[in-house]
């Protein structure tokens, strides 16, 4: 007979506080057929460029003794020369040996909290973020400040309260379209902001995801571009991205753009992690981004998510006029709001599901300072017939 014993793992402290994603387990059941999501941070399937990447993908394997061998830790050198370009593109000056290839924009967050972040050292979130950034700086025992946001991004006079007040080691932005905010910095903001790195030395960690899912006009320049304006801001900047979210996040490709002692720091780190993101995956990404389909397929992405997320604010409008109040973003995935009564979101997501329709509550956004009130609503993976229906559900499920 198998006795069964119960074990005592001793795992390190800094798990302590690490719980995973509750929502995470709730939204299991979001999966069943018919239910309408608005819960997840997931590109639109139907809109990958499906053609492109086969021949991508068929031309990699033309080359097996590259594509499907190991590769160097900074990346693969051509694919490196590709990102350049493309941030030369976006009007940031980038040589490609100023940047590494990440496995997505998540390991480059990782790496930099590794590379940088002690026990006890303090961080500044934006208020709402993303959940991954704040788990970041918890596995790394920091301390979390954060800062309230508005629809033209986040608010300086705050941010300059807490740098007077303390020593920061860096502030994580999103600037274009947050994760969940949809929010984006003004210019005046971006060039204020450079100037408080300079001014407090401060690192700033730009994480740049959905710069090109804009809907009318392209955002104000990246602070990275922006740094060619500002003498020495560059030296306290770090610039992600990643193809996440204009080709594909199963490509798991981003990258890096940081000074070079930085980046020195994050390939050591790097090379223990995974020794080098799929060099299977940065060959299709080359030839994909080679082929300049990328061009003719982003203004797709672009005009479905427009009309998505138009047909979100109109729905909204229709069936739940005065409850939730929100900015409408100006491109992105995200559309972020607040029960205009104070109404507990995660409370309201049981019900929710009972009728079929999910999104996600808002509180694990607000690094450790929740405002239960807050939701959002992902409008990029669904038709505008589901969204409209989806809205629809979610007014029934809010009635008394
Ligand atoms: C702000 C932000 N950064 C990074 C990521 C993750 O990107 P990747 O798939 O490149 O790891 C996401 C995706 O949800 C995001 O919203």
């Amino acid at each position: 007979m198998l006795l069964e014993k119960t074990m005592n793992y001793e795992f390190a402290d800094r798990m302590a506080g690490m719980t995973g994603s509750v929502i995470r387990e709730m939204l299991k059941s979001a999966s069943k057929p018919g239910v309408i999501s608005f819960a997840g941070g997931l590109p639109a399937s139907e809109l990958f460029d499906t053609e492109g990447l086969r021949m991508a993908s068929a031309q990699a394997l033309e080359n097996p003794e590259i594509a499907l061998q190991y590769g160097v830790t900074e990346g693969v050198m051509a694919l490196r020369e590709q990102l350049a370009l493309m941030m030369w593109a976006r009007g940031a000056l980038v040589q490609a040996e100023q940047l590494i290839v990440t496995t997505g924009a998540l390991q480059a967050i990782s790496l930099l909290g590794d590379a940088i972040l002690n026990p006890g050292d303090t961080v500044v979130l934006e208020r709402p973020t993303f959940p991954a950034a704040t788990d970041m700086a918890r596995l790394r025992q920091a301390n979390i400040r954060t800062v309230g946001m508005d629809k033209d991004g986040l608010n300086l006079d705050e941010l300059e309260a807490i740098l007077r007040r303390e020593r920061v080691k860096f502030i994580y932005v999103v600037p274009n379209f947050g994760n969940p905010s949809g929010a984006m910095l003004s210019l005046e903001r971006r060039l204020r902001l450079l100037e408080m790195a300079i001014k407090y030395r401060i690192l700033i960690l730009e994480d740049d995801p959905y710069g090109e899912l804009y809907f009318e006009s392209p955002p104000p320049p990246s602070l990275l571009a922006l740094s060619g304006q500002v003498p020495g801001a560059r030296d306290y900047l770090i610039s992600i991205s990643s193809l996440s979210k204009i080709v594909s996040p199963g490509l798991r490709i981003g990258w890096m753009v940081a000074p070079a002692e930085i980046l020195r720091q994050a390939v050591i780190i790097k090379q223990g992690q995974d020794a080098h993101s799929s060099t299977f995956a940065q060959i299709v990404a080359l030839n994909y981004l080679k082929s300049d389909r990328l061009r003719y397929r982003l203004p797709t992405w672009r005009r479905a998510y427009k009309a998505r997320c138009e047909t979100m604010v109109e729905a909204i409008k229709m069936h739940l006029p005065s409850q939730l109040e929100f900015d409408t973003p100006a491109g992105g995935m995200f559309l972020w709001a607040r029960w205009r009564d104070g109404r507990d979101s995660t409370a309201l997501l049981q019900r929710a599901l009972e009728h079929d329709v999910v999104f996600v509550p808002g509180a694990p956004f607000m690094g450790g300072q929740p405002d239960r009130a807050t939701l959002r609503l992902s409008f990029s993976s669904s038709e505008p017939g589901r969204i409209l229906r989806g809205i629809q559900r979610l007014a029934r499920a809010r009635m008394p």
